[in-house]
């Protein structure tokens, strides 16, 4: 089975974080989260397994106490992009979206995304407020997200047909496309997350199309 690395963002689908990383588990898949400082906010991380679970600080150990990188350390960015098979970001906040798009690489899950061969799989599972789902700057950075991975969308493309587009024409980037339901900040309207068994299928079915 896969080895899958899921990264989490802070929005506030983080929470259904522990149920993420349970169910893909007893889906028989080997799982690493890299989670950002935000979503920590979301979820205990006591509910994932420490060896499981990748924090910023780990990726400097004993920075904080004046230790400096010895040449026998690790690079755990670029260790993990080798570990994972398939990157999944869920949820993934308006916030990581634009760095994405737009290269940044300044926490572990960004440098990981950066490190990433365009040839390998990614699933993205946005979650944000039905207005910052609608921005602009929604459709025009998961434009450049496909574009980087090798398949430049038409540009009159809404939102929706941009989803479907990059779905039937990236072979290694798919997005679960966010659900139109009562938001947690009380709004109602396009944003949530997918459903877990959505992004779950959406996954598999990037894995089997090889
Ligand atoms: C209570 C709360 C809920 C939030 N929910 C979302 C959300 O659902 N989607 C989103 O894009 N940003 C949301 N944000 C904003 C992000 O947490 C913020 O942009 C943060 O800087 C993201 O950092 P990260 O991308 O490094 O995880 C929320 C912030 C707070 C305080």
């Amino acid at each position: 089975m896969a080895n899958i690395l899921l990264g989490v963002t802070g929005s506030v689908a983080a929470v259904k974080t522990p149920l993420l990383y349970e169910t893909l588990q007893h889906s028989g898949y080997a799982v690493k989260v890299v989670a950002t400082q935000a979503s920590l906010y979301f979820f205990d991380p006591a509910a994932i397994p420490r060896p499981s679970l990748v924090l910023d600080e780990d990726e400097w150990p004993g920075r904080s106490v004046g230790r400096r990188w010895q040449r026998e350390d690790e690079v755990l960015h670029i260790q993990l992009r080798r570990w994972a098979d398939i990157l999944l970001i869920a949820p993934l906040d308006a916030n990581t979206l634009a760095k994405l798009a737009n290269g940044l690489a300044d926490n572990c899950l960004t440098c990981v995304w950066r490190a990433w061969e365009p040839g390998r799989p990614v699933v993205l599972a946005p979650a944000m407020n039905t207005l910052m789902w609608q921005h602009p700057a929604t459709g025009r950075h998961l434009r450049q997200i496909a574009t980087d991975m090798g398949a430049a969308p038409p540009t009159e493309l809404g939102l929706d047909g941009l989803l479907d587009w990059i779905n039937t024409n990236c072979p290694h980037l798919r997005i679960a496309a966010p659900e139109d339901r009562r938001l947690a900040c009380g709004d109602v309207g396009v944003g949530a997350m997918a459903a877990l068994d959505t992004i779950a299928a959406v996954m598999q079915s990037v894995l089997d199309s090889g």
